[in-house]
């Protein structure tokens, strides 16, 4: 059967198409609309560019797949609120997507809101506004059908019936799905089984998303940010005191873990709309000067670097997995695995997927590429194929799922722009050139890939062994924070050599720790606490990226290039040509390899 798959109106929207089972093809809409994250939209331009390149039309579509289960949501939240009312109190009638301003407290009088949120999101409306989507491409005949499946069981399907594992523990975590927040499931051969579900308000979501904001980041987009500032802290982790000290907002034990909502949710908010004043009372009663801060004001800015802000963050970081891990071994005490896959928004830490590792019995991690929540489009479409009969368990070997461009295409778009380019008889070897002369290079190859990271086909590389390597690239092209760490493309012969468990490293998805008489070899592509996320290169899986490294290797000796993605800051990475020829022009980077040609400035 084919199925289409589409997560829409919250962060990340995106959508997918399954043909008998096999997915054929992904996108997020931000790649297309060229607005970061696209929040709140249908994915109409994701849907369109998976139908044109499966070659189908909307009306050969068997079932339109919804990772959202409207039909429980409104009685579920219902049944929620209830319980958290009589534990929580006045405060705890807020709902998902309802708006809370500064300063402003919650209570009963926001019953009003939580009705109106519960009527939005009832099945009725929803399936009306889908369909109102889906017509949006321009599709004029019948629709298919709209089928509902619960959020958290997408994000389950995706990582276990995509990952390498026929055992594992599948654990999804997120903001919220629906009633849920977290979710335990056991996938075993093409079966798999919910274990246990932690309701809302005991979001590690929330918990973590409360912290980013606390620093001044944007919460639910910068969560790597301070995921990354916490890895400074390093070097002092052994005296941090923070772990323990915020065990009141997130404790565990025994394989149970508790957000408590009145740090995140449910109180006074004079700062932000993500934490409350108690959790501000709670920091700066440790230390006074740990205000909640502004990051895009200059002084806060350079604030968040003091050593007093970079143990709160390694603290959080350090709490998260703490709890995670107690929560896998809990689940692992019940019935052992050595496999676990992750998926769900906070599945994007790669700093946690790769501290799981080697906990109680967990040998492998596989994290899902795509684990935010346009990635649960792709699990809502294996969930309805799998009950159509489709066999849906296939190893996710590449996330290369989006929309190519012939070298026809790419020629037009070059002549069209009137820039100077040539022909090399070998792209990849010359590209290899260009890199070992010190240069960075736009690398815009094959079919767009999914998910947060630049895998080889929208990437922007430069050569690790300068030492201005990742200073430059910040410079000249990213803009991003100096502190923020580049990662390694590797080849698969010579991964097992630079970091430790390069099985786990398709993707980016997990931080794997550097072997340590490789420590400065790689200092341009790992952070400070010695791990990297690295994405380890098949040649079967990615032919010319693979020779383009082998070419590397030839010149230089070293086995790997810094990767980021091909964009300019603040913008999703690019997808078209014109895109490429545009974030080439408007940066600092030296060349541009797009297809088979090549542009040099
Ligand atoms: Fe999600």
């Amino acid at each position: 059967m084919i199925v289409l798959g589409v997560f829409a109106f919250g962060m990340n929207p995106g959508a997918c198409l399954l043909r008998d089972g096999e997915l054929v093809a992904f996108g997020e809409e931000e790649r297309f609309t060229r607005l970061l994250g696209s929040h709140g939209m249908f994915p109409v331009r994701a849907t369109v560019s998976c139908l044109r390149q499966a070659q189908i039309d909307l009306g050969e579509v068997d079932v339109v797949a919804f990772p959202w289960d409207a039909s429980k949501y409104p009685y579920r939240m219902l049944f929620s609120i209830g319980r958290q009312f009589l534990k929580y109190g006045v405060g705890a009638t807020r709902l998902r997507g309802t708006r809370r301003r500064r300063g402003e407290r919650s209570g009963p009088g926001n019953v009003g809101s939580v009705l109106r949120n519960l009527l939005q999101h009832s099945p009725r409306r929803l399936l009306a506004e889908i369909r109102s989507g889906l017509r949006a491409t321009g599709h004029r005949g019948d629709l298919p059908p709209v089928e509902f499946v619960p959020h958290h069981l997408c994000h389950a399907y995706s990582a276990y019936f995509s990952s390498p594992f026929d055992d594992a523990l599948v654990l999804t975590l997120d903001g919220s799905g629906e009633d849920t927040c977290t979710q335990l499931a056991r996938g075993s051969g093409e079966d798999l089984r919910v274990l246990s579900e932690t309701p809302i308000p005991h979001s590690l979501g929330w918990y973590y998303a409360a912290f980013t904001a606390y620093m001044g980041f944007l919460p639910y987009r910068h969560e790597g940010k301070l995921m990354a500032l916490a890895g400074l802290g390093h070097e002092r982790a052994a005296h941090n005191p923070w772990p323990e000290r915020l065990g009141d907002v997130l404790s565990f034990r025994d394989g149970a873990y508790e957000v408590d909502p009145t740090f995140t949710r449910f109180g006074s908010h004079s700062h932000a709309e993500r934490f409350t004043d108690k959790l501000v009372d709670l920091v700066t009663g440790h230390d006074a000067a740990l205000r909640p801060l502004e990051a895009m004001n200059p002084r806060d800015g350079a604030r968040l670097l003091q050593p007093a802000y970079v143990d709160l963050a390694w603290g959080v970081q350090r709490r998260l997995e703490e709890a995670v891990g107690d929560l896998v071994a809990g689940a692992l005490r019940e019935s052992p695995t050595p496999n676990l896959c992750i998926a769900g928004g906070v599945g994007l830490n790669c700093k946690l997927n790769g501290s799981l590792r080697g906990q109680a019995g967990i040998e492998r991690v596989f994290a899902f590429p795509a684990s935010n929540d346009a990635g649960s489009a792709i699990g809502a479409a294996m969930v309805v194929a799998r009950g159509g009969g489709d066999t849906i368990k296939r190893e996710l070997t590449s996330t290369h799922l989006g929309p190519e461009f012939s070298d026809a295409e790419i020629h037009t778009a070059l002549s069209f722009s009137r820039v100077t380019f040539h022909e090399p008889s070998d792209i990849a070897e010359e590209a290899a050139k260009c890199l070992a002369a010190g240069k960075s290079v736009g690398w815009f190859q094959g079919r767009m890939e999914a998910g947060p990271r630049a895998l080889g086909a929208r990437s922007i590389l430069a050569d690790p062994r300068r030492p201005d390597a990742s200073d430059r690239l910040n410079r000249e092209v990213k803009g991003r924070e100096t502190w923020r760490p580049f990662c390694p493309s590797i080849l698969a012969e010579s991964a097992e050599e630079l970091v430790r468990g390069s099985d786990d490293a398709g993707f980016m998805s997990v931080a794997l720790p550097v072997r340590e008489a490789q420590l400065s070899v790689m200092e341009q592509c790992r952070h400070v606490d010695g791990t990297t996320r690295p994405q380890v290169v098949r040649p079967q899986v990615l032919p010319r990226y693979h020779a383009l490294l082998r070419h590397f290797e030839r010149e230089t000796g070293t086995p790997f290039l810094v990767n980021t993605s091909l964009n300019l800051s603040g913008e999703p990475i690019v997808c078209t040509p014109e895109e490429a020829l545009r974030s080439f022009f408007s940066s600092g980077l030296d060349a541009l390899a797009i297809g088979s040609f090549l542009l040099e400035k």
